[in-house]
């Protein structure tokens, strides 16, 4: 199977990850491309699995595929645009094979079902993240003629039962939903409108599904969620709030669940994804630092560094509590790897509120960060409430200076690693030379080093001995 990810979240172009070619057994062929977040990445292969159960093949070729599916994303408008302006390529497949079938998956479905299927007739599916299950009925409805939808969200769906079909490039990691959907209603987020209500999947079926990548030579697992900090399982699902102490003391929380996966085996490393500042406890932190597996890397997104922005954000944190956040990784985790979201140009924002979000970043010094420019979504709080009045040349002059800021900062931490050894998990050829391999270090930095008779999933130590901006360069020691 080949299918294209996407990743909107990623600065400037998007970044296309080629994903390996599997065969499976003979059937009808479908063409999988997945759009946006590792969480829309990991749906795909939820997809894969339900529709190889029920025989389907796929293909890497969309023009000789029996059925289209795009799994989409509806974060920023120009991820909506891309995709828009695939499924208008897609379409005109059809004119060639009549019975081709294309559907919509993921969060435009959500948010765009009735214009896709009336107003613009461009697909024959449209199917919502809770859904999935449904798919071999929808697809059958669509074959008898009629369109078909399902776009509701469930608060209790997690696919807990399902073995992902791996549609990934390197066989070396592999990711795990541990929760979907999201409660926090940050206001320039559509998040909450198209993945629905937070609900945490039960830790058994994770550490099942994390130790038979291990069997199956995966050596990384990432734990995914909107906000993996707020992960609670007390059996029933219940929210935090709901629970009497007894309950909250035999529930799960995310530490916890670090703590079953990382124990899984010692050469299996574990990361996650995403972290909220307002949720992050230090038992968290505490966990990564008594686990070697459990990697030194947190991604803190912190949106802006002006207390009046967050709020208007409606994040639940000021300036200063994020910064407390970051002392705490600081002291627990001394060597981690630290990265972070920004938002420029949100409603209102002023000359001094961004410069507060550069001297955060000063501050700070993440290792990385994905940055954007503010793009106002339909129906979320900020639409409703503010103006999305910055100008469009101030929000792209203030992410060049942001952009510009984190170039530098990536730069000072990437030198910081000279002269140090790291534990690499080796992923990859390099891409630059087919005598070099590549791989990440515990922080997440990638670091290059001579092939050897290294192989995918084995660990070297590495020491550096030179750098780009962003990239360690080493022998093996
Ligand atoms: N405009 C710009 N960026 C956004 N993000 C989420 N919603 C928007 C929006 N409306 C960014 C946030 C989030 C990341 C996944 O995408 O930084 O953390
Ligand atoms: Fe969106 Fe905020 Fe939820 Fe992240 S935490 S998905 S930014 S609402």
């Amino acid at each position: 199977m080949e299918s294209k990810i996407i990743d909107e979240s990623k600065q400037g172009e998007a970044l296309v990850r080629e994903v390996q070619k599997n065969t499976f057994s003979a059937g009808k062929k479908m063409f999988l491309e997945s759009y946006g977040c590792q969480m829309n990445f990991a749906d795909s292969e939820i997809v894969a699995s339900i529709l190889i159960d029920k025989g389907y093949t796929t293909t890497s070729d969309y023009k000789e595929a029996d059925i289209i599916f795009v799994n989409t994303c509806a974060i920023r408008e120009n991820a909506e645009s891309k995709v828009r302006q695939r499924l208008y390529d897609y379409k005109k497949v059809k004119k060639t094979n009549k019975n081709l079938l294309i559907g919509v998956l993921g969060c435009m479905a959500e948010r765009l079902k009735h214009q896709f299927l009336e107003q613009e007739k461009l697909v024959d599916m449209v199917v919502g993240p809770d859904a999935y299950r449904d798919l071999p009925n929808l697809i059958a409805v669509a074959e008898g003629g009629q369109q078909a939808i399902n776009v509701l969200l469930s608060k209790e769906e997690t696919y807990a039962d399902i073995s992902p079909v791996r549609l990934d490039a390197n066989g070396v990691s592999a990711f795990v939903s541990i929760m979907r959907g999201c409660d926090n209603m940050c206001s320039f987020c559509v998040v909450p409108f198209t993945r629905g209500r937070e609900r945490s999947r039960e830790p058994e079926t994770i550490v099942k599904e994390a130790r038979e990548a291990f069997e199956n030579g995966y050596r990384e697992i990432t734990l995914l969620g909107q906000n993996v900090n707020s992960y609670l399982w007390s059996g029933g699902g219940l929210k935090k709030e709901n629970l009497t102490e007894e309950q909250k003391a035999n529930s799960t929380t995310f530490a916890e669940l670090l703590e079953m996966v990382a124990l899984i085996h010692p050469e299996l490393r574990v990361r996650y994804s995403t972290s909220h500042p307002k949720d992050m406890g230090d038992d968290v932190l505490h966990m990564m630092a008594k686990y070697e597996n459990i990697c030194k890397y947190v991604h803190l997104p912190v949106q802006s560094g002006n207390s009046d922005v967050l709020e208007k954000m409606n994040r639940g944190y000021t300036r200063e509590w994020y910064l407390d956040r970051i002392a705490a990784i600081r002291r627990i985790l001394p060597d981690a790897g630290i990265s972070a979201d920004i938002i420029t140009g949100f409603c209102g924002e002023t000359e001094e509120q961004h410069q507060d979000t550069l001297s955060l970043m000063e501050d700070v010094q993440y290792e990385f960060a994905y940055m954007f420019s503010y793009s106002e979504r339909p129906k979320t709080l900020a639409e409703r409430k503010y103006k999305d009045d910055v100008p469009a040349e101030i929000k792209s002059r203030r992410l060049t200076e942001i952009v510009d800021a984190q170039r530098r900062h990536s730069e000072i931490r990437t030198k910081q690693g000279l002269g140090k050894v790291y534990k690499v998990l080796v992923e990859n050829v390099s891409k630059k030379s087919a005598d070099m391999m590549s791989g990440r270090n515990s922080q997440n930095t990638v670091c290059v080093f001579p092939k050897g008779n290294l192989k995918k999933g084995d660990y070297v130590n590495v020491l550096i001995t030179s750098c780009t901006s962003g990239t360690l360069i080493g022998e093996c020691v």
